[in-house]
């Protein structure tokens, strides 16, 4: 029986989600772009003593250790993420997720993700939420709203790397932050999924999306680039097949010199997140190559700890939609962006779709204690 201190929690399921609104795009860019305010005001807590870590992973080892340990693969891990999230959202809460590849051939998607929100007073964990929509649209609303600041005016032509469910989003949010944006160019490793994700997404979105059989084909033409890849192969970027003025977002990381981020503006999603990831690479036993499953900033954190790229000059997103900081400054600018993914946007979606289910009556009410046994 429950008491007047028990503890309830909804659980939500994707279709839950699906019905309080997880892909509404224009709403969720809405939300992405007020937590870049929020990062940009300094309301926001992260894990770790410098309170901008990404989250902890756990790191599989090479050889199988005990029979059933997993071993290291293609973005194989588990990661949890948590924070802290002040405005109008004042709570806690974690993104926890397992990743691995080879989950395709199961007919699972790459990643499983669970969100959980928290009341920030009392630790009560209000909602356990399915995760992979919140994060998949999430992670697509973060270029979106960098779009929205950073691309040039009139952009029109969209670059896509990685014909997956990360650049599904990527490729909506843009469209929905970028009015302007009337026609996709694809490449995938396998063309079989290109040609088939770009049949989808034409329809969907309502645009030109035409599979091409090389990266230069997708990036030439491109005012703006996504790319979101997985795997162990980095698609690899000639600097000069850089279109000036187009405004590249890497969710995922790619292969370019050195030079494309020197001679370019690099901008990030939370710069000191990308700088813990590199304190976290000089700290593990194989080095900076161990954050490369998780760290869409890699290549460029490499250069920076080989002392061929003074990362100075980089600023983060919150900074330019508070208005601290000036985006774009003209529109021959080539501007470079990186963005690491924080809990902080899986929360704040997850928070604006549980308001949303909690209207509709949505979701399983679980009991969580009744009355605590041992308090
Ligand atoms: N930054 C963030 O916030 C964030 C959040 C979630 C996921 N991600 C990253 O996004 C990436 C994509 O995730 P997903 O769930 O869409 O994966 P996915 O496996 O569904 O899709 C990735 C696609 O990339 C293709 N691909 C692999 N190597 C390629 C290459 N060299 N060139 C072109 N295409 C290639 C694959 O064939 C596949 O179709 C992952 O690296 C993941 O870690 C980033």
């Amino acid at each position: 029986m429950a008491s007047s201190n028990s503890v309830k929690t909804l659980l939500l399921s994707e279709n839950d989600l699906m019905s309080a609104g997880v892909m509404d795009m224009a709403a969720c860019v809405n939300t992405i772009e007020d937590v870049f305010r929020l990062l940009g005001e300094g309301d926001y807590l992260m894990g770790g003593p410098l309170e901008n870590e990404h989250g902890q992973m756990i790191f599989f080892p090479k050889k199988e250790r005990f029979s059933g340990m997993p071993v290291t693969g293609p973005d194989r891990r588990f990661m949890a993420m948590i924070g802290y999230l002040g405005g109008k959202y004042n709570i806690c809460g974690e993104k926890w997720y397992g990743s691995n590849a080879e989950n395709h051939k199961k007919g699972l998607p790459r990643s499983v993700l669970t969100t959980i929100l928290n009341d920030a007073d009392t630790g009560v964990p209000f909602t356990i939420m399915s995760g992979n929509m919140i994060s998949a649209m999430r992670t697509g609303a973060v270029p979106g709203v960098a779009a929205k600041y950073l691309a040039r005016a009139g952009a029109k032509s969209v670059g896509v790397i990685g014909g997956g469910v990360i650049n599904k989003a990527c490729l909506l949010a843009i469209k929905t932050a970028v009015p302007s944006v009337e026609e996709a160019y694809l490449y995938d490793i396998s063309p079989e999924r290109g040609k088939a994700w770009a049949e989808e997404q034409s329809k969907v979105l309502g645009i030109r999306v035409i599979y091409v059989d090389s990266i230069e084909g997708a990036v030439k033409p491109a005012d703006i680039i996504t790319i979101a890849t997985s795997g162990t192969s980095f698609p690899r970027i000639e600097t000069d097949w850089l279109k000036p003025g187009c405004l590249v977002t890497f969710t995922g990381d790619a292969d370019l010199d050195a030079e494309a981020f020197s001679r370019n503006t690099v901008i990030a999603d939370n710069w000191k997140m990308h700088e813990a990831f590199l304190a976290d690479g000089r700290e593990h036993p194989d080095g900076i190559e161990a954050v490369s499953v998780v760290a869409p900033s890699y290549h460029l954190l490499e250069y920076i700890d080989a002392g061929k790229y003074d990362p100075s000059g980089i600023v983060s997103l919150g900074d330019i939609v508070c208005g601290k900081i000036k985006g774009r400054k003209n529109d021959g600018e080539i501007i470079m962006f990186l963005t690491g993914g924080m809990p902080l946007h899986d929360i704040a979606w997850g928070k604006s779709l549980y308001d949303n289910a909690v209207k509709k009556g949505l979701g399983t009410e679980f009991l969580f204690f009744g009355e605590a046994h041992w308090k």
